[in-house]
């Protein structure tokens, strides 16, 4: 496809303010500065630096950013009120390019249980919360917190109102990460359809993971007009987590001639950003996590090794290197092959005789009953017979 006909994506970034707000994810504020200056390498579009009025210290980090990060949007949080806009504001109002989130629950769960609020008091706070950000600041967003599961008729009322009131953007939240994907792609299309004044306003979608289905719903509402996603690195977020920003950029990426979307980030960037967030806040993703798991390009079956090292596309639909991982990693342990031992050693300067990889092959079996994974040291031990055979590249 022409690269000329994509459509841009707008990637919000939410990795410092709904990824900071999980459990074991929060963040001072040198590091939160520290990975806002790895995400604008990244090249997102917008990071959401946090929610100022949440406390005095998340009020300083976003501050900091606004004020040296200054390529990228900066967004800041506030529920639908005049104080706690004015307090995002605050911290907004040294950057180059501000924006105030502004939320309020539309569902009538949330409106009778949490915010003991009936629909018409909803409207009327909207409407003066997203006037009352517009007087402060050019760019403002509105979400309709727990959207899947509002009334639609009610919910293209309250977004009517947020657009006549001065939202440039809204972003349709699936909170509890309840919807599934062809229903929410119908909801964003309903919204297009309904709202007024919709045709000059940028949609965005928010999508928890709770199921499963955060990237599959952020895909499927791309696909009926949404125009803007949020995300963390590493999907870190309340409860399961939001939309992964490095699958949806790799999906999009590696499926660029079925998806005719584009977003700006270097995908080069995407491990080093996942390494930095994992330092931060003191772990990792999951070992099996798509793109930026431990064994996202690691192979330990016998075939796949063999695949993989005759060419790795048997095995890989994306490089390492395209997301800067350096290379892939044939994991030696008992469900290796032959071809993958040899290749190891080869790497680590030893060349074996058929007779003995055969030998070594058995060695490496028995070792590999008890342990669940085989290191280089333990290969070079087993290699000691071979060092006549040792050439002048030494074991990394
Ligand atoms: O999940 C959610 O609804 C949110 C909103 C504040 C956008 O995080
Ligand atoms: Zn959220």
């Amino acid at each position: 496809m022409d690269p000329t006909n994509r459509t841009q994506i707008t990637i919000f970034d939410t990795t410092l303010r709904d990824g900071e707000q999980a459990p074991g994810c929060s963040m001072g504020t040198k590091d939160k500065l520290r990975l806002a200056r790895q995400l604008d390498q990244l090249g997102v579009d917008i990071i959401e630096a946090g929610f100022p009025i949440a406390s005095d210290e998340e009020f300083r980090a976003v501050r900091r950013i606004a004020a040296e990060v200054q390529r990228p949007v900066i967004a800041g949080l506030s529920r639908a009120n005049r104080q706690d806009i004015e307090r995002a504001w605050g911290a907004l109002d040294g950057a180059k390019r501000p924006r105030i989130h502004t939320f309020l629950a539309t569902s009538d769960l949330h409106l009778q249980c949490k915010l003991k609020m009936t629909r018409e008091q909803a409207l009327a706070q909207v409407g003066d919360a997203v006037s009352y950000a517009r007087t402060l600041c050019d760019d403002v967003e509105f979400s309709p917190e727990d959207a899947t599961r509002s009334d639609i008729d009610y919910l293209c009322k309250v977004l009517d109102v947020a657009v006549a009131a001065g939202a440039a953007v809204l972003n349709i939240p699936d909170t509890v990460g309840y919807a599934i994907p062809e229903e929410f792609a119908g909801m964003i299309r309903t919204i297009r359809q309904r709202v007024k004044g919709i045709e000059n306003v940028t949609i965005s979608v928010h999508c928890h993971n709770d199921l499963g289905m955060a990237v599959a719903n952020t895909l499927a509402a791309l696909g009926a007009g949404a125009r803007q996603v949020e995300c963390t690195v590493n999907g870190i977020g309340e409860r399961a987590g939001n939309a992964s920003l490095e699958e949806i950029v790799m999906l999009l990426s590696v499926r660029q001639a079925q998806l005719p979307y584009q977003t700006a980030v270097r995908t080069t960037e995407i491990y080093h950003t996942s390494c930095m967030l994992a330092e931060i806040i003191g772990f990792g993703p999951q070992p099996n996590k798509a793109i930026v798991g431990r064994n996202a390009f690691a192979h330990e079956a016998g075939i796949h090794q063999h695949g993989v090292i005759s060419n790795p596309l048997c095995y890989e639909i994306m490089t390492p290197e395209s997301v800067g991982v350096s290379g892939n990693d044939l994991v030696l342990g008992k469900h290796s092959g032959r071809h993958a031992l040899g290749k190891r050693l080869a790497e680590l300067g030893y060349s074996a005789s058929v007779p003995e990889l055969e030998s070594l092959y058995g060695q490496l079996m028995s070792l590999a009953e008890n342990k669940k994974r085989i290191y280089d040291q333990d290969l070079l031990s087993m290699a000691s017979s071979l060092s006549r055979r040792e050439t002048a590249r030494a074991a990394s």
